[in-house]
């Protein structure tokens, strides 16, 4: 069953006890999710307005916040700089935490995009693959990473309502299931789908494999239903880290989140044998990167 580990944390820059820093580390790294019930996000009251999806731009799933520059938001200029401040704020916050709780990762807490997820987190219609109601590991087409970890912060800032997840099985179980089915790349393709541009960079072995595990158990919805799997409800209030590449999760509701992405190459890690990539790498007995 995956962990599932609370602290009673709260302030974004912890002083933490070595026990308490152990059991973060062991839990995250771990393929578990760490929650923090009593470390809030707090808006300011200016800022409750922005708990609305008409400040979507209808387009986007997402309103985020690459570097200064804010996306899939609509509305008039001086709105959306104080919707940036609040999205930069909350980046800035979950950096101090990674930090405080995990000093390892520290010289690689600079930031990916922020995103702020005003809308419903289910109901709108979309393909099985881009469905984040099934249970899945985080996986980009466009964006191979060649074994970096995917180590997202998320807090759910609605004042009344639950976020809810599903949580699957281990990593390395659900990859025992689907591995077998999965195809070898075509000889050529990666090199020409980076040379097309369609990926950012070649798709690597690794993340060939990743991606065939998120597409075949979002696809399988006799697996979707049988496998192992626990409810979890993060109240208002709520902050929780976990390296999504690793843990199986599929949103079952819940409105008003805000998360942050961190990337950390595997060498990062207190124990890079956790990682995918040293799992996949076991179950399949060869190496899934090219030798530079
Ligand atoms: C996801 O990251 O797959 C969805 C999580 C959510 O919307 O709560
Ligand atoms: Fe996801």
């Amino acid at each position: 069953m995956t962990d599932i580990v609370s602290l009673g944390l709260t302030s974004w820059r912890p002083e933490l006890e070595s026990a308490a820093q152990q059991t973060a580390i062991r839990t995250i790294e771990g393929g578990g999710v760490l929650v923090l019930p009593r470390l809030s996000f707090e808006l300011s009251a200016e800022e409750v307005r922005f708990l609305s999806p008409t400040w979507s731009d209808g387009r986007a799933k997402n309103i985020s916040l690459d570097g200064a520059a804010l996306r899939g938001a609509y509305g008039l200029d001086q709105d959306l700089g104080a919707l940036a401040r609040m999205i930069e704020r909350f980046g800035a916050s979950a950096g101090d935490l990674v930090t405080a709780l995990f000093p390892r990762y520290a010289p690689y807490v600079k930031r990916a995009r922020t995103s702020f997820r005003p809308q419903p987190a289910v109901g709108r219609p979309v393909s099985w693959r881009k469905d984040d109601a099934r249970l899945h590991i985080d996986a980009f087409p466009s964006r191979p990473n060649h074994g970096e970890r995917i180590l997202r912060v998320f807090s759910n800032v609605n004042p009344v309502e639950d976020r809810v997840w599903r949580v699957g099985e281990a990593f390395a179980t659900m990859a025992q299931t689907f591995l077998p089915r999965i195809g070898k790349p075509m000889p050529g393709i990666p090199a020409l789908l980076a040379a097309l541009r369609v990926t950012k960079g070649v798709r690597s072995e690794y993340d060939h494999l990743m991606l065939g595990l998120h597409d075949n158990a979002k696809a399988d919805l006799d697996y979707q239903r049988r496998c192992e799997q626990q409810t979890v409800h993060f109240a208002p209030g709520t902050t929780w880290l976990c390296f999504s590449d690793q843990v199986m999760h599929a949103a079952v509701s819940g409105q008003h989140m805000l998360e942050q992405t961190i990337h950390l190459p595997v060498t990062a890690l207190y124990d890079p044998g956790s990682s995918p990539l040293a799992i996949l790498e076991r179950l399949c007995g060869r190496r899934l990167l090219p030798a530079h």
